[in-house]
């Protein structure tokens, strides 16, 4: 008999898709936050459910030897990488078999054709993007990460994720608001003003932004000595930005923005190709891996040079213009209008002229073009976490693309997706699952299928 608040003995046997322990207790799952497969650990019983248990972590009996001693001061506390505390061999294979293990379940792939996750060489500072709240703790401004299923503000001055230069940055911003009395935001009264700081890096150029999110338009008192001290420390700082977010939302950025220094830009590379980064656009944050993850996509999709490739969910264009240089066309399909722009902007800078790009939800776009005589003779799709709308899947086995390649965010739509395409004229070729995100549960696969 299983009670609430009960202590038991249990051994840890998997990881649910959010980094969670799972174990059995006479049969029944019991998730445990913090513990990890091949642990021997103490719970206490915190929900009591028919089919399920939640419990809390009490004491490790037998330590797993997947754990390691996490590289970060606040591991555990903060809500962004969940699996730190296993070793990153060991994470890389947890996500190769939860790839594996999903594909098959829900979509009947075969487990052979799951490639072996790609890794990263240097699994830390991977990221190009931080977002740093500002909150104040013992009269003075902090800025850290949001402690895990909360807004509490955990200060952390290191976070081994992120490009070294932050730590830099955010001492010299809070050494600012703390010297200027800057006023701080407070979520739960919705007054004060900054908000948050974000920072954005081109690991290839070198090139820096710094954007301070505030509630008001108003321009930040003694902004200009701010300027002073980053362009004193930074080097490769190219501009700084106020973006105004006036709304009582958890979203970071507002609409608007005004350049403080510099010209509101960096930009980036992805392999050869040069992208234009503002505060508001989308660039993947993992750039080594964004690299690998485009040449596989651009390996499967097999060009000869005479295709007309559909890219659809398209962002700001970064997979159309890498397949534009192997392709005869590239329609782009995107909802979003601004990264539309962007996208065409893009293609702009680097001359490339077989590009185009449409604006509007792809479900209505595709059967657009597909009316008009338009065809793909390959489509690449990179579908937020919901997976593909079934129309726009119906339409390109409709119309016969030869070759679909999937990049997925999520292995569970992914492979709903794949069955879908498995019933309706198409076979799985190749799945390469890359890891763009080392530390957390988030696992990145591109999928190949091929016309029957
Ligand atoms: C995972 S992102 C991929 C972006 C891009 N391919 C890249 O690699 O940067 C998914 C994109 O789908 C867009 N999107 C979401 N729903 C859409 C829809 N119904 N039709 C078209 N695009 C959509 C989002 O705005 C987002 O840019």
């Amino acid at each position: 008999m299983i009670n609430e608040n009960g202590k038991y003995e249990i051994e840890i046997v998997d990881f649910t898709d959010k980094g969670c322990g799972i174990g059995r207790l006479d049969g029944l799952a019991v998730f445990v936050e913090g513990a990890v497969p091949k642990d021997r650990v103490i719970v206490e019983i915190t929900k009591l459910k028919k089919n399920y248990a939640q419990a809390k972590l009490v004491d490790i009996i037998e330590k797993s030897p997947l754990r390691v001693e996490p590289a970060c001061e606040i591991a555990g506390i903060c809500g962004g990488c969940q699996i730190m505390h296993v070793g990153y061999e060991s994470q890389l294979d947890i996500k190769s078999e939860s790839v594996r293990q999903t594909l098959k379940r829900i979509g009947g792939v075969d487990e052979s054709l799951v490639n072996e996750i790609i890794g990263m060489e240097n699994p830390y500072g991977y990221r190009n993007k931080a977002q740093f709240p500002v909150g104040v703790q013992n009269g003075e401004a902090a800025l850290g990460f949001y402690k895990k299923g909360s807004h509490e503000i955990v200060p952390c001055s290191k976070c081994s994720i992120q490009h070294d230069i932050n730590e830099k940055i955010t001492a010299i911003v809070k050494e600012y608001i703390n010297e200027n009395s800057i006023e701080v935001y407070d979520e739960r009264f919705h007054k004060g003003n900054m908000r948050h700081v974000v920072t954005k890096i081109g690991f290839t150029t070198g090139e820096i932004m710094v954007v301070l999110v505030t509630k008001a338009a108003a321009r930040l008192k003694g902004v200009e000595k701010l300027v002073d001290m980053l362009k004193n420390e930074i080097p490769g700082l190219r501009t700084v930005v106020q973006n105004i977010n006036p709304d009582k939302t958890n979203r970071i950025l507002g609409f608007k923005n005004k350049t403080i220094h510099g010209d509101g830009i960096i930009n980036d590379y992805i392999g050869e190709l040069k992208f234009n980064i503002s505060p508001l656009s989308f660039f993947q944050v993992n750039p080594v891996q964004t690299k690998v993850l485009y040449g596989k996509a651009l390996e499967y999709a097999q060009l000869e040079g005479e295709e007309t490739v559909f890219d659809i969910y398209s962002g700001i264009g970064t997979i159309s213009l890498f397949l534009s240089q192997k392709a005869k066309k590239v329609i782009g399909v995107e909802i979003v209008e601004d990264a539309v722009r962007d996208a065409a902007e893009n293609a702009k800078l680097n001359g490339i002229e077989n590009a185009e790009f449409y604006a509007g939800k792809a479900e209505e776009v595709i059967p657009n073009l597909y009316k008009q005589g338009i065809r793909a003779d390959v489509a690449v799709v990179d579908p937020p976490r919901k997976g593909c709308d079934e129309r726009v899947l119906s339409v390109l086995s409709s119309m016969q693309a030869k070759r679909i390649v999937y990049v997925s965010c999520n292995p569970a739509t992914l492979a709903r997706d794949a069955k879908y395409l498995e019933e309706n004229g198409y076979t799985v070729e190749n799945v390469q699952p890359v890891d763009m995100f080392p530390h957390t549960m988030h696992t990145e696969v591109v999928c190949s299928f091929k016309r029957v």
